[in-house]
Formats: C-alpha cells, sequence, structure tokens
C-alpha cells in the first residue's frame, strides 16, 4: 500500500511524505500517532477524489503558527506572531470563501500530543466553512477564524494534570478549568491587539444559547454570533477527536447529539446548518453497511449526508443509498477509524 498524504507532527515537521510505501513499521508508527486513519493510493481508489478545504501546507503552516502562540504566548514576540496568524487566517478565509460548495470533509489528523493546536486549527477551519455558508461578511469571518484558533489559548495557564485528567475533576479543578474563557480574553488584551469582537468570542465560546453556560451565563442573541458558531465547531471537534478520557465518537454520533441539544446548548441557525453542510462520512472513509459489507465512500450528498454514494470493497459496486431505492433498507452503521 502507498500512502495517499502527508502527515505531519504538531511542529510541522513532515513525518511520512505522500507515496511512501505503507511497510508494517509505518502502519504501527501511524498508530503510535494516534491517527483514526490514512488516505491510501491504490487502483480501487483511484476515482474517489478527496476534496480538501485547505492546502494541506497551510494546516501544516496554522498548527505550527498556533503552536508557537501557545507555548511562547509568555514571550516577546507577540507582533509578529500576530502577524503570522493574520496571514494564515486570511488563507484560511479565502479558501472557506472558495470552497462553498465543498461539505466540510476533513480528516482528524491529531496525535495526543499536539491535540490542543489540531484541535484549534480545526476549529477555525470548520468555524470559518460555517460562518461562509451563513454569509458573514470577509472581516467577520476573519475575526471568526482568528477566535477559532484562540479559542482556548487560556488553557495554557491551567495545568496539563488538570487539562488531561481521564478521571472526574475535583470542584476545585472544575472551577480552574471554567476559568479558562476568561484567562485567554485577559491574555489576549494585554499581550495582543485583536479586535474586540475577536477576545470576546474567546470568552463567550462556553456560553449556552439557553443560558446555562459559562462563565456568565449570557443566552440568545447576546452572545455573539461568532462565539455561537465556534461553541458548535468546537464541540463537533473535541467529541470527534481522540482524547485521554474518551475514544472518538462517530461524526453521525456527534451531529445527532449536537442536532439533540439545538436551542439549548447550542444556537438553531448554526445547527441547521450543520445538520445539513457537514460531511459526516468523509470521502474516502471506509463504512460498514446494516447488512454487513463494508465499502469506501465516494460522493457526498447536500441534504442527505447520512446517505452518501458508495463503493463496495469486495465487488466494487456503487451504491447510491440516497437515490438507488434498493439500498433505502440499508443504513450505515459504522465508520472505520
Ligand atoms: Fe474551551
Amino acid at each position: 500500500m502507498i500512502l495517499g498524504q502527508e502527515i505531519y507532527d504538531s511542529n510541522g515537521r513532515m513525518l511520512l511524505g505522500k507515496h511512501t510505501e505503507l511497510t508494517e513499521e509505518n502502519i504501527a508508527y501511524i498508530a503510535f500517532l494516534g491517527m483514526p486513519g490514512v488516505y491510501v493510493d491504490d487502483e480501487f481508489s483511484e476515482e474517489i477524489q478527496i476534496q480538501e478545504i485547505i492546502e494541506p501546507e497551510v494546516y501544516k503552516a496554522a498548527v505550527q503558527i498556533v503552536h508557537r502562540v501557545f507555548v511562547y504566548s509568555v514571550e516577546p514576540g507577540a507582533d509578529r506572531e500576530e502577524e503570522e496568524l493574520r496571514q494564515k487566517v486570511t488563507e484560511i478565509v479565502k479558501a472557506a470563501l472558495a470552497q462553498k460548495d465543498v461539505l466540510y470533509n476533513l480528516i482528524h489528523i491529531k496525535s495526543y500530543d499536539g491535540y490542543t493546536y489540531f484541535h484549534s486549527v480545526n476549529v477555525a477551519i470548520l468555524s470559518a466553512v460555517l460562518g461562509a455558508k451563513l454569509h458573514l461578511s470577509e472581516e467577520e469571518l476573519m475575526d471568526l477564524t482568528t477566535a477559532g484558533f484562540l479559542h482556548d489559548v487560556g488553557k495554557v495557564f491551567i495545568d496539563t494534570d488538570i487539562i488531561n485528567a481521564p478521571r472526574k475533576l475535583t470542584p476545585e479543578e472544575r472551577a480552574m478549568m471554567m476559568d479558562h474563557p476568561r484567562l485567554g480574553y485577559d491574555f489576549l488584551v494585554t499581550d495582543y491587539h485583536f479586535d474586540e469582537d475577536v477576545v470576546q468570542a474567546v470568552y463567550q465560546h462556553h456560553e449556552w444559547y439557553n443560558g446555562q453556560g459559562y462563565p456568565r451565563r449570557l443566552s440568545g442573541k447576546d452572545i455573539s454570533m461568532l462565539a455561537r458558531i465556534i461553541k458548535v465547531a468546537d464541540v463537533y471537534d473535541a467529541m470527534t477527536g481522540r482524547r485521554s478520557y474518551h475514544e472518538p465518537y462517530l461524526p453521525s454520533d456527534v451531529l445527532e447529539y449536537i442536532m439533540g441539544r439545538n436551542g439549548m446548548e447550542f444556537d438553531p441557525e448554526v445547527v441547521q446548518l450543520m445538520s445539513t453542510e457537514l460531511c459526516v462520512y468523509p470521502i474516502g472513509c471506509e463504512v460498514q453497511l446494516s447488512d454487513g459489507r463494508h465499502g469506501v465512500v465516494l460522493e457526498n450528498h447536500r441534504g442527505t449526508i447520512m446517505r452518501p454514494t458508495i463503493k463496495l470493497l469486495d465487488s466494487e459496486e456503487k451504491l447510491n443509498l440516497t437515490d438507488d431505492r434498493s439500498t433505502w433498507n440499508l443504513t450505515i452503521t459504522k465508520l472505520m477509524m
């Protein structure tokens, strides 16, 4: 098997190049990195067209700059970081605006180690895509993406043992955790010059639509639109990723969770958009059908995101779960990750 993508660590170093042969050693290494799966290049996958929202190079550079802001945040050089961050934000906003027809389709590339940085970049990208579809202005999209990158920066001031604890937190620890939006806000206001909308979105990204969130129990439209978008993107990416305290949930299950909390935790407008535009079975992923057969996702259909077209592994037959009547009694029961 030949690798169909490049693999980077959280410092942006390329670990394995595209077209690398997948030896047993390399496969073990990929598993060690905590990656749920990789794209392979072979005859079977020839017609599978992966639509990347952003170029791997941009993704890599974005992870690097977020890493620097988070790790060296107490060092001088904030102005330079701010400028570099702005460049990456511009590229992501451009990509989000240019690809309005592409459903969000991001395979999670996260090593446990660099979780926060990958997560921040994923949240920024998903937020930008959602924001573009909600017709935000370019300036609003810039602020939204910037806030997506920085939403959890307050966590650098909290003990990593608490952040990664695979157990229930004590009330004191929980209070400390719940202070990270304010810590992030204070830090950004003191050391950087971001727009007020950016720092407010960071401050508000754990508020709930019904007013039961934290830290200020804001509700409805009192929470900024940017924060309401980031809230959904944050939960989606956190739940679909691998953490010390849970295995990744299936994107379709997470979407159902989000839809179930529509109007409670999440803004209905954003949930509505997610439920039609999010690609819960990304192209190139292997799925299991309710009759036990396995296939690879070939194409997604807007509006019926749970029912993509797949190519069966054994017969190479194509099944369009939206249009083929013969498939209407079939469901996808598992995403092989
Ligand atoms: Fe957070």
